[in-house]
């Protein structure tokens, strides 16, 4: 692997063969399932998941996938950290270093928080979302869900919608970068107030001319804590209705939480509704592709 950063910050800083390389070995891990890594690589290690915004997946899977490769991990969340008294991130960081942890996982609402504790710190750093800018290891577990699923090493000839507030979307910006880099052409769609200006990718308001030629739809959330406003038409003209979905035969996905009803409908999203709805083997995904990042940068 190329990749020698000392971080995992942004897909952008891995090449084709880097990302390639992590699905590789994250691909490894799954095919053992729940069992715990036999030369156990984090042994002795402690690391930190310092989430300063609520998360269930992405938490959870980067706790089972410390313990998974025998090191421990520790939580330490907005509500009950003494960032919630008004310390920095970066003060929370030096003091998570300071007590000898062996790196650092964060989840924050600022744009470049973890880039920033990772200018401060001599432990790695792994980026699990910030603000709207990037959740790289949420695009690295789609990436391993669908290659998995097309039976593929890269994703070359795919073609990729991501669809709904993709304004507010950190999801978005890092799978278009991860996507793009394995050879997919991405679309994003969603109504002119939730498409963005900031990601160099074609963009849309025709879901229903998209879906028709799509391998893949990626739906996304409405993000209405990041202030989203979406009309009464919203489901009717950007929801993976039941109506839509019984004429579509590509995959499904959606990184969670799901507004049931309104992004998706309720039967859609269950996962027994079609042999191509991947929203829990992403969920699943997450837990070896967060090992894969764990190992090489603290393993
Ligand atoms: N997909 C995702 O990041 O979910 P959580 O917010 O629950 O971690």
């Amino acid at each position: 692997m190329a990749w020698n950063e000392r971080h995992f910050l942004s897909i952008d800083d891995l090449d084709k063969s880097d990302v390639l390389a992590l699905l590789k070995r994250a691909s490894a891990f799954l095919d053992i399932g729940d069992e715990y890594v036999t030369d156990a690589p984090l042994n002795e290690k402690i690391v930190a998941n310092l989430f300063l915004e609520n998360s269930t997946r992405t938490r959870c899977s980067f706790a089972i996938a410390t313990k998974r490769l025998g090191g421990d991990p520790i939580d330490l969340l907005g509500s009950t950290s003494s960032a919630s008294k008004g310390e920095s991130l970066v003060d929370t960081a030096l003091n998570l270093e300071a007590m000898g942890v062996s790196g650092i996982v964060i989840r924050c609402s600022e744009d470049g928080g973890p880039k920033q504790v990772a200018g401060e710190v001599a432990v790695p750093v792994v980026n699990a979302g910030d603000g709207i800018s990037g959740h790289p290891t949420q695009a690295l577990l789609d990436s391993l869900t669908l290659t998995r699923y097309f039976g593929t090493e890269d994703l070359d000839g795919c073609n990729i919608a991501i669809v709904g507030d993709i304004a507010h979307s950190r999801v978005a910006r890092s799978n278009v970068q991860c996507l793009s880099k394995l050879g997919a052409t991405v679309t994003l769609v969603g109504p002119e107030e939730l498409l963005p200006t900031d990601i160099d990718c074609e963009c849309t308001t025709a879901f229903d001319d998209v879906l028709a030629t799509t391998d893949c739809v990626m739906i996304l959330r409405v993000q209405f804590e990041r202030d989203a406003k979406v009309g009464d038409d919203y489901r009717a003209n950007f929801g993976l209705t039941e109506e839509r979905a019984k004429n579509y035969e590509g995959a499904i996905m959606h990184p969670g939480p799901i507004n049931r009803g309104l992004e998706m409908d309720d039967s859609v999203a269950n996962i027994d509704s079609s042999p191509h709805n991947l929203i829990l083997s992403q969920v699943t995904s997450g837990v070896a592709a967060r090992m894969a990042v764990l190992e090489h940068l603290i393993g």
